[in-house]
């Protein structure tokens, strides 16, 4: 025994709106086209806000709602791939806004989608080792900036926004069984950094990675599940990385996952990477459906490649 409960959740949600009928008017699509086939409505975009921001905002909830203070932080992770600045990191942004404790262990993680989750694990494993054992994961992007808003069959993906997790370690907690996986590849999914060649923007096979995707999430499911010992049913509530709607329905079709078990919010909030995840807890615990005692099985995938699943309890 020895592991990670989740103790509250927290969301930030930039102002501006972006909707389907504002991307009729940027690029050769329809409102009917992208709720057909991606589940898309709404996405959100920082206007006037920083990543900083968001990030602060989910941070904060989630230390109101989980009772936790910043002086019991040992361990804050942020995932992202839109920083403000690589220098300082996202997560030492974070250290200075919430006032944590300077020995506060402060970083970010890019993972692309599947980024919360590595950080969940990565959590794990360093508050084990953390004299204070609280630690804030945070999911956060500005995808609208790194977005090719003349690519039709990318830009009516992403948005902004940003999800916050406290979790806390304890010896006779459960490890949440994390099982991450990745496969280097240069061309399905692909944003280069500063100073490249190329242009920053995201550029994706889609349709492959739709593959790729209903093959990894249904793997890391069955992993997941062998590893902590568990079965569906034992499950409350799985949290898929919201990337398309058809990807998730496929998905809980396979396995027989009825609807009050799963939550789509990516009508509202489209595709925003490293946030997703915890953007869905944080309106799960919201809304009274996830709490104490809840089982809670996520799964996310993304570039990178990358994949990845865990089981986690609320405490
Ligand atoms: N509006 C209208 N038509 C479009 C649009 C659009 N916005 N985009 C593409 N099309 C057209 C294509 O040009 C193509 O036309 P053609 O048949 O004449 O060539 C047709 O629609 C079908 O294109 P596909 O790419 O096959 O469309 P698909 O149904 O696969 O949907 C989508 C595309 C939404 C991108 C889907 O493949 C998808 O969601 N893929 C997974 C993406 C994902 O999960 N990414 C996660 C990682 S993101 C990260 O890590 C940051």
């Amino acid at each position: 025994m020895s592991g990670i409960k989740i103790r509250g959740t927290g969301k930030g949600v930039p102002a501006g709106v972006i909707t389907n009928a504002d991307l009729e008017g940027l690029v050769d699509t329809t409102d009917a086209w992208i709720t057909s086939r991606t589940g898309i409505q709404l996405r959100r975009r920082c206007d006037g806000q920083s990543l900083t921001d968001i990030a602060v905002q989910a941070g904060r909830q989630a230390l109101t709602r989980s009772g936790v203070t910043p002086e019991d932080i040992g361990v804050c992770i942020v995932a992202t791939l839109t920083p403000d600045t690589l220098v300082p990191s996202a997560a030492c942004c974070l250290q200075r806004e919430l006032g944590l404790p300077e020995d506060t262990l402060c970083f970010d993680l890019n993972a692309a989608c599947t980024g919360f989750l590595y950080a969940l694990h990565t959590m794990e494993c360093l508050l084990a080792k953390s004299p204070r054992k609280c630690g804030l994961v945070v999911g956060a992007e500005r995808l609208t900036r790194v977005t090719d808003w003349t690519d039709r069959s990318t830009c009516i993906l992403f948005g902004d926004g940003a999800g916050a997790a406290v979790a806390e370690w304890r010896e006779d907690f459960p490890s949440i069984c994390a099982v991450l996986g990745c496969r280097g590849d240069q061309e399905l999914l692909r944003l280069a950094g500063p100073g490249a060649p190329e242009p920053c923007y995201i550029q994706m096979e889609g349709r492959k990675v739709f593959k790729f995707a209903v093959e990894v999430v249904p793997l890391c499911i069955d992993q997941v599940l062998a590893k902590a010992g568990k079965t569906v049913e034992d499950v409350d509530f799985f949290v898929f990385h919201q990337a398309n709607a058809r990807i998730i329905d496929l998905v809980v079709k396979k396995y027989h996952i009825p609807e009050e078990k799963y939550y789509k919010n990516l009508a509202r909030f489209g595709n925003t990477s490293a946030a997703s995840i915890p953007l869905v807890l944080s309106e799960l615990e919201e809304q009274g459906k996830v709490g104490p005692g809840s089982r809670v099985l996520m799964v996310g995938f993304g570039g990178g490649l990358t994949w990845g699943g865990a089981y986690v309890e609320f405490a």
